[in-house]
């Protein structure tokens, strides 16, 4: 995806004034993206950010890149940058091919994305078309990135050691430094070459048959894209709380909970937010956010119903943390073996809304992959605003080799 010298010639030495555009979560963000030639000096961030609709989602693509070029332009006038012309750096995190930094193909839709005429098609393109069709800007040059690797650029920025970048957020996926000789579909035997997994899909082919359980297959069964992004829905968060209410409905239809009635809030898709798993799981004031969680749902709980949901949430972010683990001790491994190392110490740069807001999540993560990865060091890295920040840092070093 990105050659080795964008990312080893990071040298702190970019500077510039930047945009950066990040799709791919919950929301829509614009970023401009100040970095000075200072070392040590942390990038000046301006952020503006818009919750996206299930009618865009699920709109025309015109639709999608009209509503991000609105937004862009909102954002320029704001910061009186109007009639400039800025490099953007633009987080897409979907599957894509790469054919250039600034050419990059959707391969298909993910996390209920669903706009039509968009798959099969240049997200560069279609975003500039967008653009000349507002008529009032003139986008400069643009260095398109999967989030994972913006992850990677920005963490890698402040240690250089880090060679993968990990999303655990409302999708999942990680990309890593590859030994070029290893990388089929390129030509070139020398350097490394990043490689975006999209391990989300892992399991898609069927491979990950045996560990599915019933709530997963019911998680799948859910959303429009059955069979699709299988590894993403087992551990990701836009489908934990899915995952939960599943288990939730079946120890109530065995009579463990609510004394047995299925209520309304729990048979409904969706009420059982994956942010409830995180206040459920705060160490102190978890089990009273249960009994207001309940509360709130309308459910006729007693004091052992809260408990017994406060470890099904438990066990199910415990259940994402350890597969979590052995996705990244795979990666970790692989980077060992190829390079033919009896020890790796390296740096894994993460971001995401489970991993940063859940109260346990990375400890149970931490503790695992050293079971699976024992001959592998990991060190974990998270920075302000990656996905902005890394993606006009992907553009700043295009430019400065240019130059
Ligand atoms: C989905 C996307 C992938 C992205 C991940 C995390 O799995 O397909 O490209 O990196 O979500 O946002």
């Amino acid at each position: 995806m990105l050659p080795t010298f964008i990312r080893e010639t990071t040298d702190r030495t970019e500077k510039g004034d930047f945009l950066a555009l990040d799709l791919g979560g919950t929301n829509l963000r614009v970023f401009r993206v100040r970095l000075t030639e200072e070392e040590q000096k942390k990038p000046k961030l301006d952020i503006e950010q818009w919750p996206i609709s299930k009618k865009i989602k699920e709109g025309t693509g015109e639709q999608l890149f009209d509503h991000i070029v609105d937004r862009l332009i909102e954002f320029l006038d704001s910061q009186n940058l109007k009639g400039q012309t800025l490099p953007l750096g633009f987080s897409f995190s979907f599957p894509c091919e790469q054919k250039q930094i600034d050419q990059s193909i959707l391969l298909c839709w993910s996390k209920d994305f669903n706009c039509s005429g968009v798959e099969g098609e240049d997200v560069v393109k279609l975003l500039k078309e967008a653009i000349h069709r507002r008529g009032s800007y003139d986008i400069g040059s643009v260095a398109m990135v999967n989030d994972t690797v913006s992850t990677m650029m920005s963490c890698g920025y402040w240690d250089r050691s880090c060679e993968i970048g990990m999303i655990i957020g409302t999708g999942t996926n990680a990309c890593y430094m590859e030994k070029m000789k290893n990388v089929e579909y390129m030509d070139g035997e020398d350097g490394l070459m990043c490689i975006n997994t999209e391990w989300g899909g892992f399991g898609d082919d069927g491979s990950l048959e045996d560990i599915l359980t019933e709530f997963d297959k019911g998680v799948d069964n859910t959303f429009e894209n059955r069979g699709e992004h299988i590894f993403e829905k087992m551990i990701s968060g836009m489908y934990l709380g899915e995952i939960v209410r599943l288990v939730l409905i079946k120890l109530t239809e065995e009579k463990l909970l609510f004394k047995g009635e299925a209520f309304a809030a729990l048979l409904t898709p969706g009420k059982f937010e994956t942010r409830f798993i995180s206040e459920i799981e705060e160490p102190d004031s978890g089990l009273e956010n249960a009994q207001q969680i309940l509360a709130k749902l309308n459910l006729k709980w007693d004091l052992v119903d809260a408990r017994v949901v406060r470890l099904v949430c438990d066990t199910i972010s415990s259940h994402s943390a350890c597969l979590f683990a052995a996705a990244l001790a795979t990666i970790a491994n692989r980077i060992r073996l190829n390079r033919e190392l009896d020890y790796l110490k390296t740096a894994v740069g993460v971001d995401g809304t489970v991993y940063k807001s859940h109260p346990t999540f990375r400890n149970k993560l931490q503790k695992a992959v050293p079971t699976l990865a024992p001959k592998c060091d990991i060190k974990f890295l998270e920075s302000d605003e990656s996905s902005g920040v890394g993606a006009a840092m992907a553009m700043a070093v295009l430019q400065r080799l240019a130059q």
